[in-house]
């Protein structure tokens, strides 16, 4: 281990045979973590290769189980997104893809910041449950082309170990190592394909563009050299998505989305990941095609509905496809109003985002739990026209006292005087 990491301490490639003999090391516990975290250090301060980095994810996955889906038919395409504030677009997705002929087995986490993940969402729906055995999860996906779940087995445990051990000697922040983090969770779920959603702004981990298209090229070169075709968008995350944020809001958001009255940002989201979905599929031969099919499940309904079906599926209440109030409702609903007119110029994600996990809606720890009726609706995004006195957004909260969640959606929603653009929702396409 000394000379593994002496070699990489002077900017040298490391061999798979080292990477693997590390990973291997760590996950046993016969490598220490003071050994791993200067290793770690000197990756953070001299890279790795493409190679290196394709080495590495597949360590990872090998250090515990995989998900076998080839008792799937079909092309298996999954979905990953870096995270953001009121992101609802798996819920979205996964029925839409699905309603498409894309066969969907999604497993999905529960979130840490400002909302919950995906499955806090689907626990919103009274009944819905997550679990299920990995022959229920093959059967029904085989029959629905839809299935999201929790994560079953002992997925990548060299990741966990190696994530926790990153978060406390400041090495998270590299990107060949956070790549090889996300895809090697991606490729031990056992997609044939995976298009990546990488924000990038205010409340995205990547802030920058430049840095975002570097985690995007590097992803994407790990899938291609582990055999797993992949794709990246770069979109915008200087501004919450859509308008709900919340986990109860969100699944309302993402049900009037599925009926075609969703916000236009979330929607045009959902069309362009949608359609590098359906293409990689192999269900449609361009994207301009793969988004007539998708805009006519909307239009007809039937991803809507197959969205009602895996609920019923799932144990869940599907009523609440044609009635979202049976959702938990807050006790309360109080408007934000505008303190000045003009036009919207600035809208701060992650303090927004902190906001609604203050009134509950996300986790500040892994043991926090989750209010999820609770959160925030905007009622404007940047460039939108604001008159004195009108209401910003409306809290959703169990407790009337949201003074300060009021002064800090002031605060962080900025009026200006001049004309303001909307910002471009997608930055960039990679692969
Ligand atoms: N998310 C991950 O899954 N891994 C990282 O390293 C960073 C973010
Ligand atoms: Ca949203």
């Amino acid at each position: 281990m000394v000379d593994i990491i002496e070699k990489k301490r002077d900017g040298e490639e490391l061999s798979k045979e080292e990477i693997a003999f590390f990973i291997d090391g760590y996950t046993n516990e016969t490598i220490p973590d003071y050994q791993v975290s200067a290793l770690l250090m000197a990756i953070y301060f001299n890279g790795m290769t493409a190679e290196e980095q394709g080495h590495l994810t597949l360590a990872m996955v090998q250090s515990g189980d995989q998900i076998d889906l080839s008792a799937i038919n079909g092309i298996k395409v999954d979905k990953h997104s870096t995270g953001g504030v009121g992101d609802t677009t798996t819920l979205i997705l996964a029925p839409l893809v699905a309603a498409c002929g894309v066969p969907v087995a999604k497993m999905s986490g529960r979130g840490l910041g400002h909302t919950g993940g995906t499955l806090d969402k689907l626990e919103a729906i009274e009944g819905f449950h997550i679990e299920l055995t990995e022959d229920q999860f093959v059967k029904q996906v085989n029959e629905l082309k839809l299935a999201v779940i929790g994560q079953s087995g002992n997925l990548t445990p060299a990741d966990k170990k190696l994530y926790a051990l990153r978060d406390v000697t400041a090495t998270v922040n590299s990107i060949p190592l956070i790549a090889s983090s996300i895809m090697s969770k991606k490729i031990a779920a056992g997609a044939n394909a995976i298009v990546l959603d990488v924000k990038t702004g205010d409340g995205a981990f990547m802030k920058t563009i430049e840095d975002a298209e570097a985690l995007a090229n590097s992803m994407v070169a790990i899938g291609e050299q582990v055999g797993r075709h992949t794709m990246a968008v770069i979109s915008d995350m200087s501004q919450p998505l859509g308008y709900a944020i919340g986990n109860a809001l969100e699944v309302k958001e993402a049900i009037d989305t599925l009926k075609g009255e969703g916000p236009e940002d979330l929607t045009e989201l959902c069309y362009v990941l949608g359609s590098k979905m359906i293409v990689a599929g192999g269900k449609a031969e361009s994207e301009e095609e793969a988004r007539q099919m998708l805009e006519a499940v909307i239009q007809d309904g039937s991803a809507l509905e197959l969205f009602g079906r895996m609920i019923e599926e799932q144990g869940g209440d599907s009523k609440i496809i044609h009635d979202p109030s049976l959702l938990a409702q807050a006790d309360f609903q109080i408007e934000v109003p505008a303190l000045k007119s003009g036009t919207i110029s600035q809208m701060d994600a992650d303090d927004i985002g902190v906001a609604a996990m203050m009134l509950g809606a996300g986790r500040a720890t892994k043991e926090d739990t989750i209010d999820l009726a609770v959160g925030i609706v905007l009622t404007k995004k940047i460039g939108d026209a604001v008159v004195e006195g009108e209401p910003l957004a409306i809290i959703h909260s169990n407790n009337e006292n949201v003074e300060k969640t009021i002064s800090m959606l002031q605060n962080h929603i900025h009026i200006t005087e001049e004309v303001q653009t909307k910002p471009a929702l997608i930055i960039k396409a990679i692969g």
